[in-house]
């Protein structure tokens, strides 16, 4: 090979390289990028949340539906604010998809949940 054709195969590795990277990365959720990455706390202190988040989203989701009462604090779309994460490309990656906050921990406890058919799996568009 001469020295051009050197640079020219080494230029078109290189692309190749990066290309395959980021077509790996699309899609898959990054560390860190979920706002609870960069919080210390839960809405409730993390042993708690561990225990008894069902107990708060089902309370929450019966006050709104049965008697109209609106907070935030245990919304299950405050949730899902929080603790999704996004790719490498800044897309957010649903909290249910495999492997995410959720779902990584449903799959382990083997509870499947009937939740995201109707509500939102990732952030609201501001
Ligand atoms: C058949 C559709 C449907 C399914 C399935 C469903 N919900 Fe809901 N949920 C609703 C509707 C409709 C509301 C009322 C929304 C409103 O008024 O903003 C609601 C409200 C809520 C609220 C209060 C509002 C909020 O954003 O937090 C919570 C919490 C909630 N649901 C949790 C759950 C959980 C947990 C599950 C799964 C165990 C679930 N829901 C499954 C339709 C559904
Ligand atoms: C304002 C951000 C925020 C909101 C809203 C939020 N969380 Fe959290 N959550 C966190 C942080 C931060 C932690 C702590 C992580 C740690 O301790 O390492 C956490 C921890 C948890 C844990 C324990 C995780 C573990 O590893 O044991 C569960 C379960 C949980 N959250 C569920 C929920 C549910 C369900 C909701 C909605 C009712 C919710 N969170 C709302 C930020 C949030
Ligand atoms: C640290 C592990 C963990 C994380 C993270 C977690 N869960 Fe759970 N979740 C569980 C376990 C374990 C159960 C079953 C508890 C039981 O039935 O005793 C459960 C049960 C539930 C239930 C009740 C299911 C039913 O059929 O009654 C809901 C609703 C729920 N989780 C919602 C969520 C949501 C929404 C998130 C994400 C924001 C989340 N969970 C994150 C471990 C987790």
């Amino acid at each position: 090979m001469t020295r051009k054709s050197v640079i020219m195969f080494l230029a078109a590795s290189v692309v190749g390289l990066l290309f395959s990277l980021t077509s790996v990365q699309a899609g898959e959720a990054v560390e860190g990028t979920a706002k609870a990455d960069k919080l210390e706390q839960c809405v409730e202190p993390t042993a708690v949340m561990r225990r008894n988040h069902f107990e708060f989203i089902k309370h929450q989701r019966d006050l709104t539906v049965h008697n109209g009462i609106r907070s935030n604090k245990h919304s299950l779309s405050g949730c899902v604010d929080c603790h999704a994460r996004k790719d490498a490309s800044g897309k957010a990656v649903p909290v249910n998809a495999e492997g995410q906050f959720c779902s990584g921990c449903h799959d382990y406890a083997a509870v499947s949940l009937d939740c995201f058919s109707c509500h939102r799996t990732v952030p609201g568009e501001k």
